[in-house]
C-alpha cells in the first residue's frame, strides 16, 4: 500500500527509514519531508496543517495508510476532521483523535486524567487570568523552586522552573499576561520533582498497547546538562536504570492505567503514547504526556525495533495489535545531534552541509536540512542532523556517533561531547 507520513524532523527521517523496509510498502510519501526523507520516498510540498490538502493527496494518490509524526496536527484534530468523511475515515491512521492528543495539548487536562486514575505525577493547582490574586497568594508560600507550566503547546518552550517566588510570580504574570499567547491563558503551578528522567513508549490501538523500547534524551544545549533547553541534544537507548523492578512498577502505575483510562473515557486514541518520566528515588512519576514519539528518541527507538513497522501500524489501526509482539535489537543505539551555531537562540540558515559520504557505520537522520537546486544539502533549522549509532554498550555506540560526527563538515556545527556520560554509573 501506499503510506503517507507528515511531517519535516529528525523524527520523520527515522520513521521514514523504516516505513521505506516495510513490506507492506510499496510508495511512500513524506509531507512536507526534508533532504533526509527524499532518500527514503518522495517529498510532497504539503502543509501537515492544511487538513483539506493533506485529504486531497490522500485521495489522489491513494494512499493507505497514514502516519502523523508532529502533535500539532494531532492538537488540531486531523484524526477527527478524516473521521468527518465516511471515505476518508476507512483509512489505516496513526494518530489520536483531538479528544486524545490533549493529553498533550493541555497541561491542566492531562493533570486533571492522571488524578482521576491515579497516576503517579507532581502535586498540582491551576489558574486563569481571572485567578491572579489567588495564584499570587499560593505561590508566596509555595516551596521552590516552583514549576510554571503553559497549559497549552509552546513549542517546548513553556515550561518555567522559578528559583525564587519573585521569579515566580513575574513568570506567572507574564504567562496569563499573554506571553505565550492563548497557550498561556491557563497555567499549571507544579510541585519541583528532584530525579533521572527517561522516556517511555507504547503503541497503542485503544484497547491493547504495545511497549516500545525505551530512551533517556538530552535536552540542555551545554555539556553537563547546562544552558537553555533544546529540542534535544542525544539520546541513548536502552536506559540502564530502567531495570525490571523498574519497568514493572511503570507498566502497573503508569502505562496500563493510562490506557485504561483513555478508553475508559471513551476517547479515541490510536497512536502513540509518550511517557515523559522522571524516577523520585525508586517511584516512576509522569512529568508529561505527549501524544505522538519523541524526537530525537525515535532516532534510536526506530533502529532497534525489529518488527516491520508498516505492518506493526497497519495492525495497529485495525485493532489488532494484541496479535503482534514487538521484537528490539538487544543493542545499543545512541544518537547525538548536530546543531546550528547559536541555537537555540538565533543561528544561520542555508550552510553547506559536506563530509556525508565519509560518514561509516552510523545512520545519519537529517533533520533541519534541505537540498537545494542543485542537489547540495544545506542547513536548515537549529537542529541539523542526527549521527545515531549502536554499539554493544551505548558508550561503544557514542563513540561511534561522535567519530562520525566529526567527519561531517558545515559553518558553526556544534555537538554535546558528553551525551550518556551521566549513565556510565549504571554499567
Ligand atoms: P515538559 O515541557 O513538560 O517536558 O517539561 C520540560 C522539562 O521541565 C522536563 O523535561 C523536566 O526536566 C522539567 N520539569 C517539568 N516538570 C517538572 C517537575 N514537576 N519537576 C521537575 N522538573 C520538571
Ligand atoms: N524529546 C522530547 C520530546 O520529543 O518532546
Amino acid at each position: 500500500m501506499n503510506i503517507l507520513l507528515l511531517g519535516s524532523g529528525g523524527r520523520e527521517h527515522a520513521f521514514a527509514w523504516k516505513l521505506a523496509q516495510s513490506r507492506i510498502c510499496t510508495q511512500l510519501f513524506i509531507a512536507p519531508g526534508n533532504s533526509g526523507t527524499a532518500t527514503c520516498g518522495t517529498n510532497v510540498s504539503l502543509d501537515p496543517l492544511d487538513f483539506p490538502a493533506v485529504a486531497a493527496f490522500v485521495r489522489t494518490a491513494e494512499i493507505g495508510m497514514v502516519v502523523v509524526g508532529p502533535e500539532e496536527p494531532l492538537v488540531r484534530g486531523i484524526w477527527d476532521f478524516f473521521q468527518a468523511d465516511p471515505e476518508l475515515a476507512q483509512i489505516p491512521f496513526i494518530g489520536p483523535s483531538q479528544a486524545g492528543a490533549v493529553l498533550e495539548g493541555s497541561k491542566a487536562w492531562a493533570k486533571a486524567f492522571m488524578q482521576r486514575h491515579k497516576i503517579p505525577t507532581a502535586a498540582y493547582r491551576k489558574f486563569d487570568g481571572t485567578q491572579l490574586a489567588e495564584a499570587k497568594a499560593y505561590l508566596a508560600t509555595h516551596a521552590l523552586p516552583i514549576v510554571l507550566k503553559a497549559d497549552g503547546l509552546a513549542a517546548g518552550k513553556g515550561v518555567i522552573i522559578c528559583e525564587s517566588h519573585a521569579q515566580a510570580q513575574t513568570e506567572l504574570e507574564e504567562m496569563l499576561g499573554g506571553k505565550f499567547g492563548t497557550a498561556g491563558a491557563t497555567v499549571v503551578v507544579e510541585q519541583f520533582l528532584s530525579g533521572i528522567e527517561f522516556s517511555v513508549f507504547a503503541l497503542t490501538d485503544g484497547k491493547n498497547y504495545k511497549i516500545l523500547p525505551e530512551a533517556k534524551d538530552y535536552k540542555r544545549i551545554g555539556e553537563g546538562d547546562t544552558g537553555l533547553n533544546t529540542g534535544g541534544m542525544g539520546a541513548v537507548s536502552p536506559v540502564p536504570f530502567a531495570t525490571e523492578s523498574v519497568w514493572e512498577k511503570v507498566e502497573s502505575r503508569i502505562i496500563k492505567p493510562s490506557i485504561k483510562g483513555l478508553r475508559k473515557e471513551k476517547i479515541p486514541y490510536c497512536g502513540f503514547v509518550f511517557f515523559g518520566l522522571i524516577m523520585v528515588d525508586e517511584d516512576p512519576y509522569v512529568i508529561e504526556y505527549n501524544c505522538r514519539m519523541g524526537d530525537p528518541e525515535t532516532e534510536v527507538v526506530l533502529p532497534r525495533l525489529k518488527n516491520d513497522l508498516g505492518a506493526l501500524l497497519l495492525s495497529c489501526a485495525r485493532g489488532q495489535l494484541a496479535r503482534t509482539r514487538i521484537r528490539t535489537d538487544k543493542r545499543a543505539a545512541t544518537t547525538i545531534f548536530l546543531v546550528s551555531g547559536g541555537y537555540p537562540g538565533d543561528y544561520a540558515k542555508g550552510k553547506l552541509i559536506s563530509g556525508l559520504d565519509k560518514v561509516k557505520g552510523s545512520l545519519v537522520f537529517h533533520a533541519g536540512a534541505k537540498n537545494d537546486d542543485q542537489g547540495q544539502t544545506l542547513t536548515s533549522g537549529g537542529r541539523v542532523l542526527a549521527v545515531t549509532s549502536f554499539g554493544k554498550t551505548f558508550p561503544d555506540a557514542l563513540k561511534r556517533s561522535r567519530n562520525n560526527a566529526k567527519k561531517i563538515q558545515y559553518e558553526g556545527k556544534y555537538f554535546r561531547k558528553d551525551i550518556g556520560k551521566d549513565l556510565e554509573r549504571y554499567l
